[in-house]
């Protein structure tokens, strides 16, 4: 008989991120279980937490079992991880990517208001840009034939409370158009730099730092498929005066799980 190992670390997932987009907002209303978040300020370190996903929410690995059940309930629980935005503590986040063994997806956090004006959004799809490539890098540098285990990204619109919030599907487009002016800008400045003049091995490098299949074509997320992640955008909002609603997002870390 076929037997799931007991996983001896719980699933975890990152959140990344801008500064200021709600991480440690999102974070403290999972942890508290609670319909607000504490107030927050800036964070400077990673922080971990334990969290239990809503009775109203299904993990995916436990879809034939009871609630009750100890295996349905051990699926339930996970780590958060936070991480500060802030571009001179990207370390912290960056290095939770370098080796992410029991990282089981990834929660990109953005301000919806923010992006909707050119710097929020610039700097939004600049981290997203090295997110994505790092995880692509770690795909095609994979030695085994079957490649690593998938890390599926979450991209949490939000703040959607607010009345100058861009709609989810528009967050979707902007960034995809973003992303796709970091990737031109990266590759112009490798050539610039001179680390992509002349011979084969260099064309090879420069192949290395572009992100997504498609060619010179636009930038979409669903290139990120062939490299093992999917990218979805969620909205929803952490505050605000009707309360939260996060059950997107609930709901994709719950098919994770
Ligand atoms: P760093 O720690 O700097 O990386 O930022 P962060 O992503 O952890 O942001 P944080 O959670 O501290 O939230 C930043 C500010 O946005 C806080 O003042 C929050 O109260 C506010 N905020 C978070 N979520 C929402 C939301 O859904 N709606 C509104 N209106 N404000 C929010
Ligand atoms: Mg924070």
């Amino acid at each position: 008989v076929y037997k799931r190992a007991t996983p001896t670390t719980l699933p975890s997932f990152l959140l990344l991120g801008p500064s200021g987009a709600g991480k440690t907002a999102f974070l403290t209303l999972t942890e508290r279980r609670a319909v607000a978040a504490a107030p927050t300020h800036t964070s400077t370190s990673p922080l971990t937490i334990q969290a239990l996903l809503p009775d109203s929410f299904t993990p995916e690995s436990a879809h034939f079992r009871s609630p009750g059940d100890p295996a349905y309930e051990r699926a339930r629980r996970f780590l958060l991880v936070d991480t500060p935005g802030h571009g001179k503590l990207r370390h912290f986040a960056t290095g939770q990517l370098v080796n992410p063994t029991h990282v089981c997806g990834i929660v990109f956090v953005v301000d919806a208001a923010s992006v909707a004006e050119e710097a929020g959004l610039n700097e939004a799809a600049e981290y997203l840009h090295d997110v994505l490539l790092s995880l692509q890098k770690r795909y095609t540098n994979a030695k085994t034939s079957k490649g690593p285990r998938e890390i599926p990204v979450l991209v949490a619109a939000n703040k959607l409370d607010l009345f100058t919030a861009l709609p989810p599907h528009l967050v979707k487009i902007a960034l995809e158009k973003a992303v796709s002016d970091v990737r031109k800008s990266r590759a112009k400045g490798l050539k610039d730099s001179g680390v992509a003049m002349g011979g084969e091995d260099d064309g090879v490098d420069e192949e290395r730092e572009w992100l997504g299949g498609g060619g010179e074509g636009p930038f979409e997320f669903r290139q990120m498929d062939e490299v093992g992640t999917s990218v979805v955008v969620k909205g929803g909002n952490v505050l605000g005066g009707d309360g939260a609603d996060v059950r997107g997002w609930l709901e994709w870390i719950a098919e994770q799980l």
